[in-house]
């Protein structure tokens, strides 16, 4: 079975524990490497031809703008052969509740039937949000696995849940 982590991740300006502060690897793309390390798995980034900015504050007005539009950002690209994949490991930030728009764009292009998708989102207190319920209309005719959820300012610390998560998602 070939495996894929497949992530959406945000470098630049965000918050840690109620301060901002830039950043040059989001905390996201931190668990997704953890993952890939731990289990083999091939790694895709998930990105958007135009991308937020950097700046925090511009983001959100950004990325409110997109999900009230219900916005299918284009992608970069798309991953090599991604019908060799039957398991993903999928990856995002809680943005508004939910999955990133580009996230859903990832998604919607892609026939899930009898894949199995174990998602993980890094969050600063709404953990999956609406997100798990959102990705299961997403994703039709997927098993959708034990989910992980981090606070991404700790991401550095979360080593051992993930390895945790992948055992207990291995089984
Ligand atoms: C535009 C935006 C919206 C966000 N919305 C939420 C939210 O609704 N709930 C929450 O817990 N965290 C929210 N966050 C915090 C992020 O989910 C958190 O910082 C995450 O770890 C960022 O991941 P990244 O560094 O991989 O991009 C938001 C952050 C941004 C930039």
């Amino acid at each position: 079975m070939a495996k894929l982590v497949a992530f959406y991740s945000r470098a630049g300006e965000n918050y840690f524990g109620g301060e901002k502060r830039y950043v040059e690897v989001g905390n996201t793309e931190k668990i997704a490497r953890m993952i890939a390390e731990l289990t083999g798995a091939d790694i895709f980034r998930i990105e958007q031809e135009l991308p937020y900015a950097a700046d925090y504050a511009t983001c959100v007005e950004q990325v409110k703008k997109d999900f009230l539009e219900k916005a299918r950002p284009k992608l970069l690209r798309e991953p090599e052969n991604m019908a060799q994949y039957d398991e993903i490991y999928l990856g995002f930030p809680n943005y508004c509740g939910t999955m990133p728009m580009a996230v859903f764009t990832f998604l919607e292009q892609s026939d899930w039937t009898g894949r199995k998708i174990y998602p993980f989102v890094t969050h600063e207190g709404s953990g999956f949000g609406r997100s798990e319920n959102d990705l299961s209309k997403a994703c039709e005719g997927a098993e959708i696995g034990r989910g992980l959820s981090v606070v991404g300012s700790r991401a550095d610390d979360a080593g051992a849940e993930v390895k945790k998560w992948i055992a207990l998602s291995e089984q």
